[in-house]
């Protein structure tokens, strides 16, 4: 069969020796060939195996309460200052927006946002029904009664302790800026570490890592900036290795920083910075697949794009082993997971300590291609949405025991005062078809949708230590 089309050359389709097919049969079967695809990748992606089938029946039973959406409706207060009705005809004022209203540290909307000590969450003086509920943008009290300081962090499951440990950003000094223009900074005071045995309930376990005080060439001097540093076990060489973005204060030297420690409580050991293959690093996290192999993710060509590769078998170092992912797309905060042999991410825009939209992706290989699923935020209000529940991702916790289950962890960032960022912890999902096709023509392959559910407080499901 000839098939003329002004923008293509003549093609011949032969079915086999001798006989040929017409222009309906082929395109019936590429149509039942794709249809079966189709359904192969829906099977496959939802519960294929026997075994699956079943945990996916008791993860909804307890998860039904995760799921279900919790609505804000929130009054924005009229605009400051008294204006004329003339006055307010002549140039109607811009109505303010909730995201005007989280930016503004004087708006009468402060207290949703940013709750006050009254309301604190405190594991050791729990006198209502709150114990091991987690009330998103408190304040969060560790085991002595202070807040704790663990922000653009990670979590760290220790097999031999059976313990969990959170790392982040201690940020417990005054807010200012360096410049005229510069963004809001604390200068580093080192790396905090908290233990716990139930995700809830956090011991201090001191600064892990520290800041330098004298000597200014040194990567953790004071001046500089130490953000989003996570910590992943080598079972090879028995050491805990931590990751994390290095810069100074411009945010020019865009490196990354490596530290080792033979205990998860540290001390840690900082052992230099580089810029990763060569490129410039920001925002980043490290990702250990099942295999043992890690990954560091980092923001690059000016936040542009992610880089991705596999870090060498101690977890020192980088390989040459790297990929271009999400180009042009202009992300950060990247947060890697994996469920069923697919690997999922969340990241942000790029906004400084302003929240924005958190979009999710997601790949067969890790090493891409990735595609972008678009806003993983369900409940709240539109507003919440957009902003991630104004909010920054850092990290996705896989629960285990409940597979598609994690804990979505985020910072609710505090310009005016950083040491008063919050977290925003929530339940996120994988499970259900994605919302839209994505870039693939026919929409190969069919991702499961990623869904952070909205709660003004929430807890684990009871029945979940007992999965473990
Ligand atoms: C956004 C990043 O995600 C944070 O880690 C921090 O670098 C701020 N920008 C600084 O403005």
């Amino acid at each position: 069969m000839t098939m003329r089309n002004k923008y293509r050359k003549p093609t011949t389709f032969h079915c086999n020796a001798g006989s040929r097919c017409s222009p309906s049969a082929v395109v019936w079967s590429l149509v039942g060939f794709l249809l079966f695809l189709h359904l192969y990748s829906l099977v496959s992606h939802n519960g294929g195996k026997g075994g699956d089938v079943q945990l996916h029946t008791s993860h909804h039973t307890l998860f039904r309460e995760l799921e279900e959406v919790e609505e804000e409706t929130i009054q924005i207060p009229p605009p400051k200052g008294k204006r004329s009705p003339r006055a307010a005809k002549r140039r109607p004022k811009r109505s303010t927006t909730l995201i005007d209203e989280f930016l503004d540290e004087n708006s009468q909307l402060r207290h949703v946002f940013f709750p006050d000590m009254k309301t604190a969450i405190d594991p050791m003086n729990d006198s209502g029904n709150d114990s091991l509920n987690y009330f998103p943008g408190r304040i969060w009290f560790d085991t002595e009664g202070n807040p704790i300081q663990a922000h653009g962090g990670g979590i760290l499951y220790d097999e031999s302790s059976r313990t969990y440990y959170w790392y982040g950003e201690y940020k417990d000094g005054p807010t200012y800026h360096a410049h005229k223009k510069g963004a809001a900074r604390v200068d580093i005071i080192g790396v905090g570490c908290y233990s716990s045995k139930d995700l809830w309930a956090w011991k201090n376990e001191g600064i892990v890592l520290e800041a330098e005080e004298a000597n200014e060439t040194c990567d953790l001097h004071k001046s500089n900036v130490l953000e989003r540093p996570k910590v992943i076990y080598n079972e090879k060489t028995g050491k805990y290795v931590m990751w994390m973005h290095i810069d100074d204060g411009n945010y020019t030297k865009a490196a990354v920083g490596i530290a080792i420690s033979d205990y998860p409580t540290g001390p840690f050991s900082y052992l230099h910075s580089k810029r990763p293959h060569g490129f410039d690093s920001r925002d980043m996290t490290i990702f250990k697949d099942d295999d043992g192999v890690a990954y560091i993710i980092y923001s690059s060509e000016d936040n542009s794009e992610l880089h991705i590769g596999p870090l060498t078998e101690d977890y020192l170092d980088v390989t040459h082993v790297v990929r271009r992912i999400l180009i042009g797309q202009h992300r950060e905060a990247p947060a890697l997971f994996k469920y069923q042999g697919t690997y999922y991410m969340i990241t942000s825009g790029c906004t400084g300590w302003a929240p924005n939209e958190a979009l999710a992706h997601a790949a067969e290989s890790i090493m891409g291609p990735w595609e972008t699923m678009g806003n993983p935020c369900i409940g709240g209000n539109k507003m919440f949405r957009q902003t991630t529940f104004f909010a920054q991702g850092t990290y996705v916790f896989p629960l285990s025991g409940l597979p598609g289950s994690f804990i979505f962890i985020a910072d609710r960032w505090n310009p005016a005062d950083l040491r008063d960022s919050r977290y925003v912890w929530l339940p996120l999902i994988v499970g259900g078809p994605a919302d839209r096709p994505l870039d693939y023509d026919f929409g190969f392959p069919v991702w499961s949708r990623v869904s952070i559910y909205w709660h003004r407080k929430w807890r684990l499901p009871s029945g979940w230590r007992g999965l473990k």
